[in-house]
């Protein structure tokens, strides 16, 4: 382990920034912090100056607009070792080398500020803890949608309240695409195709679409509302790449809107179920209302009710304002000498398997249309104890859709009836099995 440097002894009226990372994050935040205009009011909102004294990249051959070439350096390594960088904004993203480049700053007492969602949902715990000894802060706001300072509200307004459910749209790329399909009645991948046009959706859209994205932001949110560890702990995902056209068309017709929901839920005394999937939600639920890029947040607390949060989950600029807010507060703990204690983790949590929890189904069956299919398939419903709501049989030619919706049944019970259904033969394909959230009709 590297020796530890204090930097509690040097001089707080002037807080010097090494930022790793000049991209869309990065360079929205260094602009910022340079601007001429915003000078004097982060001055006040820091209690002190700032200073950036270092802007680590990739490659410096890359034009960067708005940062000065004497700040940009290729060798983040020395940057973040510097004895005289007090705040080390990693901006980088990725697992390595950021978690190293981190775990050197807080060794020696800096401040890290940081909008790495995959990062802390792995190693959250261990970096706070490594933060909190060596006395230094560990912020990540941004990690969580964007511009919406939702993890702050969960840390310090809502600190003496029970958190009993949190519900996010928290990855701008699939609440895009699945709001195109419901608005302009299009497919997936054409709904695809128009996100990465607009630069919403990578070339590779894996992280956002499969929810790896919104999975990592779950944990987060989960360790701030409920106690659980950052640990990389692999929670419930699923994806929107299954959801269809027709499914967004019944959900319409049913009075709902499909959405990529993260969900963080108190089970019982001591479970907790943390989990990311698509979801049936009512279009009078606040969250229906949710469109675009837009992310929101929607928490029940025990006391204080439902509260919700709603703004930009991405972008540069949106998440650069989250990034500053950080660096401000770490420049006023430095100059009042003081630091946040890591957030706390209830060890008598067990996480709740999503196979054991009930929900309401929507399940969409093709089949092929003859007398008794119908009767075959619900009494396929009827072994497995699960009870049906509505359905309603569209015509297809020679073939039929039937669409399901279930009274609460527990998620074990809908995965063994949807694997015999598929055992038989008239059960041409499942095209969907989607939660609905808001219990029964
Ligand atoms: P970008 O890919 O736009 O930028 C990454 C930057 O990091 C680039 O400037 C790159 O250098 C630099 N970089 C990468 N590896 C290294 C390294 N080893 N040493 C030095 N510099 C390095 O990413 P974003 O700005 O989009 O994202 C940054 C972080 O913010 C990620 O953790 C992301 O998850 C998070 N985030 C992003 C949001 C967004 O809307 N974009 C929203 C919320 C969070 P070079 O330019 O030379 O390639
Ligand atoms: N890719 C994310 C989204 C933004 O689409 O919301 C970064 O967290």
């Amino acid at each position: 382990m590297s020796e530890t440097i204090s930097l509690r002894s040097m001089d707080s009226s002037h807080v010097r920034i090494g930022v790793i990372g000049a991209g869309f994050v990065g360079g929205a935040f260094v602009r910022s912090l340079l601007d001429p205009e915003r000078q004097v009011a982060l001055v006040d909102a820091a209690t002190t100056t700032l200073e950036i004294v270092g802007v680590a990249v990739r490659d410096l051959s890359k034009p960067r607009e708005g940062i000065p070439a004497a700040l940009l350096t290729d060798d983040a390594v020395t940057l973040v070792t510097r004895d005289d960088v007090d705040i080390v904004v990693e901006l980088a993203g990725g697992l390595e080398p950021a978690k190293t480049l981190i775990e050197l700053a807080l060794r020696r007492g800096a401040t890290v500020v940081t909008a790495n969602k995959a990062l802390i949902a792995e190693h959250g715990t261990a970096l706070a803890q490594l933060a909190h000894e060596h006395e230094a802060d560990l912020l990540y706001e941004a990690a969580v949608a964007g511009g919406i300072p939702i993890l702050r509200a969960l840390r310090s307004s809502l600190a003496g309240e029970k958190i009993n459910q949190v519900l996010g749209i928290v990855n701008g790329t699939t609440n895009f695409i699945l709001s195109k399909m419901t608005q302009d009645n299009v497919d997936y991948d054409a709904a695809l195709a128009q996100a990465q046009a607009l630069g919403y959706a990578e070339a590779d859209p894996t992280a956002d679409v499969e929810a790896f994205d919104a999975a990592a932001k779950v944990q987060i949110l989960s360790s701030l509302a409920i106690g659980t560890a950052l640990v990389g702990e692999s929670i419930s995902r699923e994806g929107i790449t299954a959801v269809r056209a027709l499914d967004v068309d019944f959900a319409r017709r049913s009075g709902y809107v499909i959405k990529l929901i993260g969900v963080v839920e108190r089970a019982g005394e001591h479970g907790v179920s943390r989990r990311t999937h698509p979801a049936l939600v009512p279009i009078d639920h606040p969250l229906a209302s949710v469109h675009g890029a837009m992310n929101a947040v929607f928490v029940e607390g025990a006391r204080s009710g439902p509260l919700m949060w709603l703004g930009q989950g991405a972008g540069g600029e949106a998440t650069a304002t989250a990034v500053m807010g950080d660096v401000l507060l770490a420049a006023r703990n430095r100059v009042s000498g003081r630091h946040d204690i890591p957030f706390s983790v209830d060890d008598r949590l067990v996480s709740v398997d999503v196979a054991d929890l009930s929900s309401v189904f929507y399940i969409s069956l093709d089949v092929i249309d003859e007398p008794g299919v119908l009767a075959a398939v619900a009494a396929v419903f009827g072994r497995h104890k699960i009870s049906i709501q509505s359905m309603e049989q569209n015509g297809l030619a020679h073939d039929a859709r039937l669409n399901f919706v279930t009274h609460e049944a527990r998620t074990s019970d809908v995965t063994a009836t949807l694997a015999e259904l598929r055992t038989l033969a008239a059960v041409e394909s499942i095209g969907a099995c989607i939660r609905v959230i808001g219990g029964e009709a």
